[in-house]
């Protein structure tokens, strides 16, 4: 057991990943719990005073960092690695402040918005700033959170929320915003009565969150769909749980990409093939063949991928997140392939890092154009965020000669021991 701050791995800003190309990948993988579940599923975790279990939990940083922030609001936490669990205990005792050292390094941060919004009346949480991948407003929480009845004050910085009592009402989102809607349903839980939240974010880690709540003993309609609506119950009436994270579908998307680039032959464990549909159409029309199993996916890679074009949108579409995987695979295969990104304008700057690779991208707006090589070559590269590293990663597996990553601490944020899990599927990588 080791409580909260205390990490298996160092993390230090040089720390770097050495990837050689080897073998086709063969073997299991298991898939660990989705970060942009937990993350939300702990913040929960202010809506109700009790002792918490969160099960499958992923050894990340991201949750190191939140565990900070929680902590720094009140609740006691135990990060149980051995078993994957985390031990919450909410005893009611709670500084209603998020401060800005803490909220700048996490973007899920603002998850405490809701909970502590609904359930105290009040909360003042630093305004968090943009991230790697450009500006992220949180105008959309902020206009729900007013129509359920919150006022808000802007003042160095920080942002300030009252509400007596919110109160039930019909919002729609101008965009299916994943943490607008998360911030709004858990508002929403303790507003009195009911409130339907429309063109609300479909995420499987939404309905993650949803299916914790209801345990908790939340009153939600319409779990999975893009019409939410919330019964409000009393401010008090929650209890604690124990909850099993969801599996991560990005992790999943990795470990699927790692497998096809390299022609191996994985079983990706406890992937949830109903969870990312769409991209697996596209990765079979890219030559992937993927079986699904009772529990997880088989994936057998092609000799040479096959381009695509893809587009992101927002769940049961493409996820953003998934595009650096699919950017890197494009980057080998035969053709040509075009991505579209339709919500982070920004999130495309890890292209002249897959350049530096050998890799044929030209970028213009939101679209790049990817012209597939034969071969990469290795080099020194940079990881500009989450997941643009794990697919530097991932296209370091066929660069010829080594592939220095550097900035890993990025890929550790939200990677539960990605080069461990690479390299018993017999992958030439480590961390240096
Ligand atoms: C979450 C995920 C992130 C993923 C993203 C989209 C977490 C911790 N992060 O982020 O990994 O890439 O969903 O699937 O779960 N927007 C506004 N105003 C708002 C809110 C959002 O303009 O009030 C814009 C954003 O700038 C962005 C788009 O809407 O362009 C999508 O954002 P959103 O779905 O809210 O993403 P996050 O919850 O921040």
């Amino acid at each position: 057991m080791s409580s909260i701050g205390a990490r298996t791995f160092a993390v230090s800003p040089g720390a770097r990943i050495k990837v050689t190309p080897g073998t086709p990948l063969s073997g299991t993988v298991e898939v660990p719990g989705a970060k942009n579940s937990v993350l939300k599923l702990m913040a929960a975790c202010l809506m109700a005073d009790g002792n918490f279990v969160l099960s499958n939990v992923p050894d990340i940083e991201d949750v190191v960092t939140m565990s900070e922030l929680l902590s720094s609001i009140g609740l006691v936490i135990e990060h149980h690695r051995d078993t994957k669990e985390l031990h919450i205990t909410n005893n009611g005792n709670l500084q209603l402040f998020a401060p800005y050292e803490l909220v700048e390094r996490i973007r899920a941060s603002v998850n405490v918005l809701g909970p502590l919004l609904g359930r105290f009346g009040e909360v003042r949480i630093a305004l968090p700033g943009g991230d790697d991948f450009g500006s992220r407003p949180i105008d959309m929480h902020l206009r729900g959170l007013t129509e359920l009845g919150a006022q808000f004050e802007m003042r160095h910085g920080d942002i300030y929320a009252r509400a007596e009592r919110l109160h039930g009402t019909n919002i729609t989102l101008d965009f299916p915003s994943v943490g607008a809607t998360e911030n709004l349903l858990t508002a929403a839980v303790f507003a009195k009565g009911s409130t339907s939240i429309e063109n609300a974010a479909r995420e499987p880690e939404i309905g993650d969150l949803c299916n914790m709540l209801v345990a908790m003993g939340a009153d939600i309609e319409g779990i999975g769909s893009s019409t939410l609506i919330v019964h409000g119950v009393e401010r008090n009436a929650l209890r604690a749980v124990h909850h099993t994270v969801v599996a991560d579908r990005v992790q999943a998307a990795t470990y699927i990409a790692a497998a096809a680039i390299t022609g191996g032959e994985v079983e990706v464990q406890g992937a949830i093939a109903g969870h990312m549909e769409m991209l697996l159409t596209r990765f079979t029309d890219m030559g992937v063949v993927l079986v699904e199993q009772t529990d997880g996916i088989l994936v057998i890679g092609p000799e040479r991928l096959k381009s695509i074009d893809v587009v992101t949108l927002p769940y049961p579409g493409i996820a953003t997140d998934y595009k650096p995987l699919v950017v890197a695979m494009l980057s080998v295969a035969e053709g040509v392939g075009i991505v579209t990104e339709n919500l982070y304008p920004g999130r495309f700057r890890y292209v002249d890092e897959l350049q530096r690779l050998g890799a044929n991208i030209r970028t213009d707006g939101h679209h790049a154009v990817v012209r597939g090589e034969m071969k990469l070559s290795g080099a020194p590269v940079r990881a500009p965020d989450i997941r643009a590293g794990a697919a530097l990663v991932v296209a370091g597996l066929v660069a010829e000669g080594e592939t220095i990553i550097s900035d890993v601490h990025h890929i550790d944020r939200g990677y539960d021991d990605l080069v461990g899990r690479l390299c018993a599927l017999g992958a030439n990588i480590t961390r240096l």
